[in-house]
């Protein structure tokens, strides 16, 4: 354990400034506003953890720093003098692995306001201030000490099924951006999980190279262990990893509905967004997708036959016991002789519809060079991020239960 202060004499402010910004070994990190809380976490969790690191902060400062880190295994946080705690831990949700136990420290000592912090929201545990070494020790030591039996969080990711209309509508440039803009612009740590086992084109993309494992994890439940995912899952960059695979073309895949609901519960204890790139036919395999999905996005293009079917694909997918929350994308707006979203709009009935533009060559270069569509045109990316932001919580589409409510399903 780092010691944050030489000796109790010293004055616990400066010790706090003067902490160093998060090392990689880094297993609890705190961000608290008073020199007391400080010197309590540091004296009650001496026994329980090698590298904790205290900073002088609030909630507010856990989010920015989360905004462009890595998530430590702990977390605490000081809700003092926030205005709205709720929606500012919700905020807190949107940037934080869900693998990462969060724990919080504040002034509030009504028992209603524990009870949501622990019960609704997810959170580990909660202590109210003037907070003591000893209750540090009684109440988050505990806690912190279990750090590496992830499985056991109550909080996951959001599943978030990306299916085309027909073949060829986009669906795959759809989950690919969208991806890259939750990890990018939302701050998420995502997965991008590609469920075409011998033709997928995400990798290409992105200009990676798949990792191996996939299809063997989806065939054998048993497979999807924990170290699943660093066998198939490769870097795109620091917020999102991509899980594809590459098979033969005549390989015999047998996705289960065991081993799915095994890589998706598995992706989901790590990631913020699990984003999949749905095959056009969902198997029996695939259907454990839906099932588990939170959004639905339909991606259609601009003529009748993909609305046609995409409406159809969403009464499908309800009856087949999809409960999420069905988006149609309108892909290639503007294509030469394409209908117009005012049009298609009016044929879904109001359904909720995101538009992105036909951008013509660019996209088609710019995949030949293992670029994705969002780099490649300003228009792509700005339609996109209304999308990223539906997904994420914080759209239009606002009148449904919290976004931390849906991750943190019990
Ligand atoms: N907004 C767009 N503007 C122009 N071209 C696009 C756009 N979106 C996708 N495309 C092009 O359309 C083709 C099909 O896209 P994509 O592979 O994403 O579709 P898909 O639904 O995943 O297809 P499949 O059914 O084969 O999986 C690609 O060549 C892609 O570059
Ligand atoms: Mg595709």
């Amino acid at each position: 354990m780092q010691p944050l202060l030489s000796s109790e004499s010293e004055t616990t402010a400066e010790a706090i400034r003067a902490a160093p910004v998060q090392s990689p070994g880094t297993q609890l990190l705190a961000f608290v506003s008073d020199d007391a809380t400080a010197t309590a976490l540091r004296a009650g969790l001496h026994d329980v953890m090698e590298d904790v690191q205290v900073q002088r902060g609030t909630i507010l400062t856990a989010i920015r720093h989360l905004e462009k880190r890595a998530t430590p295994p702990a977390l605490v946080v000081d809700v003092s003098g926030v205005a709205n705690p709720m929606d500012t831990l919700e905020r807190l949700a949107r940037v934080c692995a869900p693998s990462s136990k969060v724990l919080v420290v504040g002034e509030n000592a009504d028992i209603a306001f524990y009870r949501d912090l622990v019960r609704v929201m997810g959170i580990a545990e909660y202590l109210p201030k003037p907070i003591g070494r000893d209750a540090v020790m009684r109440v988050f030591a505990p806690m912190i000490a279990g750090v590496p039996q992830i499985e056991a969080t109550t909080r996951g990711g959001l599943v978030v099924a990306v299916c085309g209309a027909r073949g060829g509508a986009g669906a795959s440039t759809v989950a690919v951006n969208l991806a890259l803009q939750l990890a990018n612009s939302m701050h998420g740590h995502v997965a991008l999980l590609d469920l075409h086992l011998t033709t997928g084109t995400t990798a290409l993309q992105l200009g990676i190279q798949p990792g191996s494992g996939l299809r063997i994890a989806l065939e054998s439940p048993e497979r999807a262990d924990s170290l699943f995912l660093d066998r198939c899952s490769v870097p795109v960059n620091d917020r999102l990893r991509l899980i594809a695979a590459q098979e033969p073309m005549d390989a015999p895949c047998a996705p289960t509905q065991e081993g799915m609901r095994r890589v998706l519960g598995e992706l989901s204890q790590h990631f913020n967004y699990i984003v999949v790139d749905m095959p056009a036919r969902p198997g029996v395999a695939e259907r454990q997708v839906l099932r588990m999905a939170r959004q639905l996005l339909l991606v259609m293009t601009p003529d009748v036959v993909s609305v046609r079917d995409a409406e159809r694909l969403r009464r499908w997918a309800t009856q087949s016991g999809c409960g999420a929350q069905a988006t149609f994308v309108l892909n290639r707006a503007g294509v030469p002789g394409g209908l117009k979203p005012a049009l298609v709009r009016r044929e879904l009935n109001g359904g909720l519809m995101f538009v992105l533009p036909d951008v013509g060559k660019a996209i088609l270069r710019a995949n030949n060079l293992g670029m994705p569509a969002l780099r490649a045109s300003g228009a792509f990316r700005r339609s996109l991020l209304p999308l990223a932001q539906e997904v994420a919580g914080l759209g239009i589409g606002r009148n449904r239960p919290s976004w931390l409510a849906r991750m943190f399903r019990a």
